[in-house]
């Protein structure tokens, strides 16, 4: 496929959650060497880039997402020559590789908090932080951690407290300080400088605070499960200086070719495309949640959520879509097994770049964490909502075949997380043989977009249907073939006047794979659960 769209455009993103994917020195986590062993399928798998979860040193107190020093790799995943030659073997695929860049936060290990904590005037003090208690001894102010409890924590050494909205083990760093910026950015060019394609930046909305610390005001909305969801984050999250620094921070990708952003921003429509820039200069994306945020899987709202979010894009800003990731609870758990392969369906031929989640391509679900194997921060601080909150369930190890652990780690080693206990039957392996798996339908869905323009980079046009449950669209692109989809999101079948679109149009897929061949429009049938990708006729 030729057109002038850049490869973030055009392609697809794939999240590996490293301590997951593959483990190749029987420790029973993940590495890079691991990855490397699988590089022959995600080329076979039709994406586009890989982003990885953070690979630095790390006390692993938030999994990797507290980070004790930006420039190196944790040996619990390799050595810098692993990671070179991962990069390497990708880039002599044709694949990209998007790395996770934490800028909110460090690990309390990393030297600049070592230092910055040491005494009130170590020249790294107020890169952080800090504030006197209250007058009763209390912390500074009524802000919460996204984990439970307040966001601060006293530090005896120096008797003042530093801010954190996740783990204690994770200060934030202080963007009003002159010096940390610039420090950041240098990290950002030291893995653009080894040819890194790009990053993922973590809670980019979240990098500037309220310079007078004032409380956070009560949410009237809240719905009274996570304690951090009582109060209204006005002086936390999307404060006044924030599109300054993200510019700052794309003006030093801009400073090499074909680099790109995507920020980790959970915002509605309207305040989330201020992240594009006012002149598209901040994130290339900044990501589209709604998919995951949007509890009602019914055609007729996720049709409003696409058609609303077409609406908001300013103009020229380049749309994306995300059905999972490592905060969330699994797209086939959340939506169950038939339909995911509708959301594959979807998400692989809307507008807008894809990014699939490892494990989403065969269908994984979220595995069972007895008690005893509860990790992950926010479910260890609250066990009586563990079940809400925790993350481990979406993280447990990839189901590559049959063998014991999945074949994710040898035989006689215990994986970090349990492997979910039903990948006997859902299996890369298996799904390998299986001509309608999950995994073939991932697979024919992702080279068809990359062949053909109008599925990766056409027009957009909802197409009116009328019928219950039923959510259409087609896309365009000049001089080439045009697509028809038509979702059936639910479990009855239905017949579909779909001649808006044409006379006659060819099944290019199905998402049962059973079905081929021509089918015309005034009656088009399709089966409950069933998704439609339709070439048009021009
Ligand atoms: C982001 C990450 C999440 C992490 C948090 C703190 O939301 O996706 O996994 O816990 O930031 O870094």
């Amino acid at each position: 496929m030729t057109t002038d769209h850049l490869w973030w455009q055009k392609g697809i993103i794939y999240q590996i959650y490293p301590r997951s994917y593959q483990d190749s020195n029987g420790d029973g986590i993940g590495d890079l060497a691991g990855i490397r062993r699988r590089v022959d399928y995600l080329e076979k798998l039709g994406i586009t880039a890989v982003w990885l979860s953070p690979i630095y040193p790390s006390p692993m107190h938030d999994f990797g997402y507290d980070v004790a020093d930006y420039v190196d790799i944790n040996p619990m995943f390799g050595t810098m020559a692993d990671f070179d030659a991962l990069l390497a073997d990708l880039h002599g695929r044709g694949l990209k590789l998007i790395l996770d860049l934490v800028p909110n936060h460090t690990s309390s290990d990393h030297a600049w908090f070592q230092e910055s904590r040491r005494s009130r005037d170590n020249p790294k003090r107020d890169w952080y932080i800090w504030r006197d208690p209250a007058p009763d001894g209390g912390p500074p102010n009524n802000w919460l951690s996204f984990f439970g409890g307040p966001a601060w924590t006293l530090d005896e050494t120096t008797g003042q407290y530093y801010l954190h909205q996740f783990v204690t083990q994770q200060p934030e760093l202080n963007y009003r300080h002159p010096d940390v910026l610039p420090a950041m950015l240098d990290n950002m060019r030291f893995w653009l400088d080894k040819g890194v394609d790009g990053f993922r930046v973590d809670v980019i909305w979240l990098m500037m605070k309220d310079e007078r610390l004032r409380d956070e005001p009560p949410n009237p909305h809240w719905n009274g499960i996570e304690p951090f969801g009582s109060l209204n984050h006005i002086y936390t999250q999307g404060v006044q200086g924030i599109h300054d620094l993200i510019r700052q921070m794309r003006a030093v990708l801009d400073e090499y070719d074909g680099r790109m952003m995507v920020g980790e921003i959970y915002l509605p429509y309207d305040e989330l495309m201020p992240y594009y820039g006012e002149a598209l200069d901040e994130c290339h994306m900044p990501f589209n949640f709604h998919l995951i945020a949007n509890k009602q899987w019914e055609a007729t709202v996720v049709r409003q959520l696409v058609e609303a979010y077409e609406a908001a894009l300013p103009e020229n800003a380049w749309p994306n879509w995300v059905l999972g990731n490592h905060d969330q609870h699994r797209v086939a758990t959340r939506l169950g097994q038939a339909q995911a392969r509708v959301a594959n369906m979807l998400l692989l031929t809307l507008r807008g770049t894809p990014t699939t989640y490892y494990g989403e391509e065969i269908g994984m679900e979220d595995g069972h964490i007895p008690p005893e194997f509860v990790q992950d921060p926010p479910a260890v601080l609250q066990p009586e909502i563990a079940h809400i909150v925790g993350r481990d369930p979406e993280r447990t190890p990839m189901q590559w075949d049959a063998s014991p652990h999945a074949g994710f780690a040898p035989a006689a080693v215990q994986p970090w997380l349990p492997v979910a206990a039903n990948y006997p039957a859902r299996n890369v392996a298996q799904q390998e043989q299986d001509p309608a798996s999950m995994l073939s339908l991932y697979r024919a869905l992702a080279h068809l977009r990359q062949q053909e323009p109008a599925l990766a980079v056409g027009d957009y046009a909802t197409v009116d249907t009328a019928v219950p449950d039923i959510f259409a669209y087609q896309r365009t692109y000049p001089g080439a073939a045009s697509f028809l989809v038509v979702l059936n999101f639910g479990g009855e079948a239905r017949t579909v006047d779909m001649r808006e679109a044409g006379e006659t149009a060819v099944i290019a897929l199905s998402t049962t794979l059973t079905r081929t061949g021509p089918v015309t429009l005034h009656n088009l049938q399709i089966q409950g659960n069933e998704g439609l990708l339709l070439r048009l006729s021009n």
